[in-house]
């Protein structure tokens, strides 16, 4: 704890640092608004505030201010007097909705609000319940804690958000993530202001949903993991309550082991066909030549489309490999007489079946980018993973679409790297017709490497700046700010229930006991912090894993962006990089938390070499990584501060050492201070006369980009 606070304070001197920057006039609320002016004063949160809202306010607004009444309860401690309607005492709270009902939300639905907050009383009005919710969101953020106890900011706001569709996948097949989890990230999604969840419900791993019609998809496909029709009832009400679309995926013709454990008849190769328990491409694929595969496909997705009344229904569509098609010489031929060309064709000809018959039943058709095809019905819609240039490639087509590359929570990218990335970058080259197709994108959670207890710690705190990347304007760029209002935000999610920092001390435990003594314990904290999990690429290193690993080991416990290395990364990036002289006065708060790094490393080493603790044997190389860096970064920087270059060989050795504890280990954890480490160890080489910070050639030699001069 004592290291975390160094180095806020330390990146806040610096001036450049994460937190550096606090501009008050941009207040706390994620998304940040799309006009907001905050005048003097405040508006204090007392038990004497009442909250008013017109006679004809619609149950789901009525529930949405008594959540407000509930977060600010568990924010302030205070105990609100009665509902009361109509007269109040002041100041007051009015919630005015101009025509509040309960309707499904709908793609496009009217979420502006406006929100004026003086010292006497506060007004949010809305034309519709999207709005209203959202409008109670800032305020639930909004709520501040100062020298007069809790108040509301004056201020006025005119919001509404850059994009209509603003979704979180949740992937409950690779591993089973159930209701109580859902619902906790709608909650998380409602403050935030996402306004769509994504559930991928079939895959090689699993068929998630109860089927009525057909009920073997889930007897044979799931492990007894499913949501029963009542659950996605409840899911789908849920989220209407916050004003969020539930749009189902149902992964076809490819990634469908899991209905083909009971039709094996239906796949492109003879069977029999069983539950993955890892993960991949696999060859398994539906036959689209075969009248019996539309009939089950057919009726289970007219069965879903009646149980998720959105208007959408995703029909996954990527990564067939076609090899099942390109072996089977019934399919070939069938291509061959229908003129389909290639599997490709075959493949729009499947789903040209799907739109039609979705179609009738009201339904538009999404699929990921490997469905476009210039014969796909243009009322389809693209989901694109594979970037900006597929996503471009559809709206020229005539395609609406989305954006989840860049936004896939599953890859340990940092909330600066997904908040950057925008689903209509810069420069792009697209017409306003074209750009106005792109209707917004998706956060994904692909659950390979998560499960109920980790997959909060990989939502969230990130998706909320993603969320942001899609409500606000693109001209919303400041990473300093937005980690400065994500840090508050974190809060407020883990307030609204989600544990992306409250399961943390259960992660510990798995790795310790009840007799690991306190300071163990401690070191173990700091420890896991400096690391961060490997992505996707885990699976490659840690290749025993399957479904039934426990999702207990280092890598689990690690969590992506954290503070306390990435902050002293940037620290390091500030004072070798920033214009003007090396600030020797800053290598004393950047060496100062460096010895407690060293130290939790020791503890965890000598643990990890005791019998009572398996799980951290695994935390050698990285403990040992840790230990050989920060030796390193502390010579470094004792040169730099004393003006001494340090010799090549030593340099030399430093970098091979680096590189070492930077290669792949078997914990499947990275250490994203080692960076920073390497441009120090380059900076204690270079010739004093070198060493000019602000420069672009300084910086390029630094980052490697340059190879070292003979000194
Ligand atoms: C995907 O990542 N295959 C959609």
């Amino acid at each position: 704890m004592k290291t975390y606070a160094t180095l806020i304070a330390l990146a806040a001197l610096g001036g450049a640092g994460l937190w550096a920057q606090t501009p008050a006039q941009t207040g706390p609320v994620m998304p940040l608004p799309a006009e907001q002016a905050f005048g003097g004063g405040e508006l204090t949160l007392s038990p004497n505030l009442a909250i008013e809202l017109s006679r004809d306010a619609s149950p789901r607004l009525r529930a949405a201010v008594q959540r407000l009444r509930e977060a600010w309860s568990r924010q302030t401690g205070i105990r609100w007097s009665e509902s009361t309607e109509g007269a109040a005492p002041a100041p007051v709270l009015t919630v005015v909705c101009d025509r509040s009902d309960s309707a499904l939300p709908g793609l496009g639905d009217d979420e502006s609000y406006t929100l004026t907050i003086d010292s006497h009383r506060a007004a949010l009005h809305s034309a519709r319940d999207a709005g209203a919710l959202r409008g109670l969101a800032t305020l639930t953020q909004l709520a501040t804690r100062g020298p007069n106890g809790w108040s509301l900011p004056a201020a006025t706001m005119r919001d509404a958000p850059r994009f209509a569709w603003r979704g979180l996948l949740i992937d409950v097949c690779r591993h089973w993530i159930p209701l109580p989890v859902i619902e906790r990230n709608l909650d998380a999604m409602a403050l935030v202001k996402l306004n769509v969840l994504h559930l991928h419900l079939s895959d090689d791993q699993g068929f998630r949903v109860e089927s009525r019609t057909h009920p073997e998809l889930q007897r044979l496909g799931s492990d007894g993991h499913y949501f029963s029709r009542t659950e996605i009832a409840e899911i789908v009400a849920y989220a209407a309550e916050r004003c969020i679309r539930v749009v189902p995926e149902f992964d076809v013709p490819g990634h469908t082991t899991s209905w083909l454990v009971a039709h094996p008849e239906l796949a492109s190769a003879p069977g029999p066909y069983q539950l993955k328990r890892q993960w991949g491409v696999f060859d398994a694929v539906l036959d689209p030549t075969n009248e019996r595969t539309y009939a089950l496909v057919e009726e289970v997705m007219a069965e879903m489309g009646g149980l998720f009344p959105d208007a959408f229904m995703h029909l996954g569509g990527d990564e067939n490999n076609g090899h099942q098609w390109t072996g089977n010489p019934g399919i070939q031929a069938f291509i061959r007489e229908h003129r389909l060309t290639d599997n490709a064709g075959l493949q729009v000809y499947f789903n040209q079946r799907l739109d039609a018959f979705l179609a009738g039943r009201g339904k538009r058709v999404m699929g990921w980018d490997e469905i476009l095809h210039p014969e796909l019905p243009r009322d389809a819609m693209i989901d694109s993973w594979r970037g900006t240039a597929a996503l471009a490639a559809a709206a020229r087509l005539g395609f609406s679409g989305i954006m989840a590359h860049g936004y896939y929570l599953d890859h340990p990218d940092s909330a600066a790297d997904e908040y950057l990335n925008d689903p209509v970058p810069a420069g792009s080259r697209l017409t306003a017709a074209e750009r106005s197709r792109i209707l917004g994108g998706e956060a994904s959670m692909w659950s390979e490497l998560v499960g109920p207890e980790t997959i909060d710690s990989r939502i969230w705190p990130r998706a909320a700046a993603i969320a942001e990347r899609f409500w606000s304007g693109e001209q919303v760029r400041d990473v300093g700010d937005m980690y400065r209002r994500l840090a508050l935000v974190s809060a407020r999610l883990t307030e609204a229930g989600v544990r992306h920092e409250s399961n943390h001390e259960g992660m510990i435990d798995h790795l310790v006991d009840l007799n690991t003594a306190p300071g163990e314990r401690q070191a173990l904290r700091t420890f896991v912090d400096l690391l961060e999990p490997e992505g996707y690429h885990r699976v490659e290193i840690q290749i025993w894993m399957n479904q039934g690993t426990p999702l207990t080991g280092l890598a689990d416990v690690t969590r992506p962006d954290r503070g306390p290395a990435r902050a002293w990364r940037d620290a390091v990036s500030h004072y070798l990089f920033a214009p003007g002289a090396l600030d020797r006065g800053a290598v004393a708060a950047l060496a100062a938390p460096l010895d407690s790094w060293s130290h939790a490393a020791r503890v965890v080493l000598a643990m990890g070499g005791r019998r009572e603790y398996p799980a951290l044997r695994e935390a050698k190389v990285p403990a040992e990584g840790v230990l050989a860096a920060v030796a390193i970064a502390q010579a470094a920087l004792n040169a730099l501060a004393d003006g001494r270059v340090l010799s090549r060989e030593w340099q030399i050795e430093a970098l091979a050492t680096l590189d070492r504890a930077a290669a792949d280990n078997l914990s499947a954890t990275n250490l994203p201070f080692l960076p920073a480490v390497r441009w120090l160890t380059l900076a204690a080489g270079a010739p004093a006369a070198a060493r000019r910070p602000g420069e672009p050639d300084w910086r390029a030699r630094l980052e490697g980009r340059t190879p070292p001069a003979r000194s």
